[in-house]
This record gives C-alpha cells, structure tokens and sequence, in this order.
C-alpha cells in the first residue's frame, strides 16, 4: 500500500545556508536511496515536506523525522493511503528560497499531485504559498 504524509516545521535554531543545504542533500539522498518521493521546501526558518512511498517506510521514516532535533513544532497537515505512486521513480523535489529552478520543479510537483482529491491538494497548495513558493490570486508582479 502506498501512503503519504505532509507536515511542516520549524527550524530549532537560526540555520546557516549551508546547514540548509546538508538537510536537503541528505534527504534527497536517503529518499532516493530508500524510494521515497516527494517535496521538501525550507523557507524563513520553516520547513514543508510532502514524503510518498510504501506505508510502513513512509510512517517509519516520518517517527525518525519528529525525532529530528534539527526542527521543532512538527504539525502534521494529513496522512493517507493513496492507491497508486504519484511520482515517478527517484522524483523527489528539494527546494530552497535561493533555489532557481524551484518554479520548473513546484509545477512538476504540481502535475504529479493531480490524482490527490481536492482538498488535500488545495492544502499543498495554501502552504505552497504561505512558503512563498507559488503566487496568490491577490498577488502582483
Ligand atoms: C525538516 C527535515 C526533513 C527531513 N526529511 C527527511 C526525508 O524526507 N527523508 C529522510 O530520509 N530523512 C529526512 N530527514 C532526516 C531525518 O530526520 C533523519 O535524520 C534521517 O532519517 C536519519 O535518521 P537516523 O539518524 O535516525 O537513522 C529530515 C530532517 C529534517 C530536519
């Protein structure tokens, strides 16, 4: 059965870019690594991750997550099995304010969530854009 999880966070203390960096490294790495798909964003001190895989990897790697002392405050959004993979093999997504591609990368992630009924994708959405990662309708260039 494949589930997915999606929770944000808050950074435990004042992060240098490169200690930014490292968290986003080594999840890209071990999701790889461990087959989990997904979105993790790091914006003002505040982290958004969406992880998708096989269910008992998924609830295992999000106890070793809250474990985590490098953030704090985690607040799970939802949890739920889903029926088939939403991404493709290895499409995990790791995004900082400072990354450049980050608009190629949300609308792929963005394609990849269509199967997730409405309301949770319109929660991925809300976040998206509370991280600053996707515009409001209010918003102007
Ligand atoms: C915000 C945040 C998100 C993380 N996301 C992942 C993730 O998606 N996959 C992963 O393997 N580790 C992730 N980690 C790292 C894990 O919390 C943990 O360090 C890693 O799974 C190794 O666990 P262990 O040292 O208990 O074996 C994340 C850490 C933080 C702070």
């Amino acid at each position: 059965m494949r589930y997915i999880i999606s929770y944000v966070s808050t950074q435990i203390r004042e992060l240098d870019p490169s200690e930014v960096v490292h968290i986003l490294h080594e999840t890209e790495t071990r999701n790889d690594k461990f087959g989990v798909n997904g979105l993790l964003v790091y914006s003002e001190g505040n982290f958004f991750e969406v992880i998708e895989g096989e269910m008992e990897k998924i609830k295992d790697l999000y106890r070793h997550i809250l474990k985590d002392e490098r953030h704090k405050d985690v607040i799970l959004l939802f949890q739920k099995e889903i029926h088939k993979p939403l991404f493709d093999e290895k499409d995990s997504h790791f995004i900082s304010e400072n990354t450049l591609y980050r608009k190629m990368e949300i609308e792929h992630f963005n394609e990849c969530i269509q199967d997730l009924d409405q309301q949770t994708r319109g929660m991925v959405n809300q976040m998206l854009r509370v991280m600053g990662m996707q515009a409001s309708a209010g918003d102007v260039d």
